[in-house]
C-alpha cells in the first residue's frame, strides 16, 4: 500500500519524508490555503515535488471544462511528478478523459459513490479519491464504499488507483489496507499515530530497565 501525505506545510511534508516510507503528496485549496503562504501556489508546489519523489496532486479551481484543460496543463507543466486533481462533475469527468489522453495522470476527488468511481475509472483517471472521513461525518460508512469500489474495480482491467481519501484516524488506513486499497493519504497527525501502541512503550521501557539491573 502506498502512503500520501494529505498536507500543503512543507515542515510536516519535509518529517514525514526523511521516514523514506512516504510515496507521494496530496493537497487541496482548502489545505494550501490553510498555510497562508506567501509563495504562489504553483512554486509552492514545486518545493512539495522537490521533497517529495513520487505523485503530488495539485487541485484545479476552474469548475468549467476548457478552463481546467488549460488549468490542468499548466499544473502538469510544473514536475513530471504532478498529478492534477479535477472534481467529480460532469465537467471535471470530461477534462479527466481529455488530460488522461494527453498522458497527464488525473486524480478525481470528490468521490462518495460507486457510480462516481466508476466514471472516474472509465474517463482514464490515474486516481480516485472516496472521501471516507466525511461520508463517516454524515452518518454513511466511508469504508463500505472503499469496499464497493474495490469490488466493481476488481472486475475490470482498470487502471485507476484507489487513493483512500479524507482518512481521520488510523483504522481507516488498516481497513483499506485489509481492502486493498492502492493508496491511502491521510494527515502527518495520523502518520505519527500510526506508529503508537502503549504496550511496545511499556515493553521498551521494560527491557531498559531490566538491562539497568543487570
Ligand atoms: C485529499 O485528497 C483530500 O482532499 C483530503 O483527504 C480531504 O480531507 P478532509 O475531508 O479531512 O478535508
Amino acid at each position: 500500500m502506498k502512503f500520501f501525505i494529505d498536507s500543503a506545510n512543507l515542515e510536516e511534508i519535509k518529517s514525514a519524508a526523511a521516514f523514506g516510507i512516504v510515496d507521494g503528496v496530496t493537497t487541496n485549496p482548502s489545505l494550501v490555503s490553510k498555510e497562508g503562504s506567501q509563495e504562489s501556489f504553483e512554486d509552492l508546489v514545486k518545493e512539495i515535488c522537490d521533497i517529495v519523489k513520487g505523485p503530488v496532486s495539485a487541485e484545479v479551481l476552474s469548475t468549467e471544462y476548457s478552463e481546467m484543460i488549460s488549468e490542468g496543463r499548466k499544473l502538469a507543466g510544473i514536475d513530471e511528478n504532478i498529478v492534477v486533481k479535477l472534481p467529480m462533475t460532469e465537467d471535471g469527468v470530461k477534462a479527466t478523459k481529455t488530460l488522461s489522453d494527453e498522458g497527464i495522470n488525473v486524480n478525481v476527488t470528490l468521490v462518495f459513490s460507486p457510480s462516481q468511481a466508476l466514471l472516474a475509472a472509465k474517463a482514464g483517471a490515474a486516481y480516485v479519491s472516496p472521501f471516507v472521513g466525511r461520508l463517516d461525518d454524515v452518518s454513511s460508512s466511508g469504508m463500505d464504499l472503499v469496499l464497493d469500489i474495490c469490488e466493481v474495480y476488481a472486475h475490470y482491467a482498470y487502471e485507476t488507483e484507489i487513493l483512500v481519501a479524507s482518512v481521520r484516524h488510523p483504522m481507516h488506513i488498516v481497513e483499506a489496507a485489509k481492502m486493498g486499497a492502492d493508496v491511502a493519504t491521510f494527515p502527518y497527525r495520523v502518520f505519527t499515530q500510526l506508529f503508537k501502541h502503549p504496550l511496545t512503550d511499556i515493553g521498551l521501557e521494560r527491557f531498559l530497565k531490566d538491562w539497568g539491573k543487570k
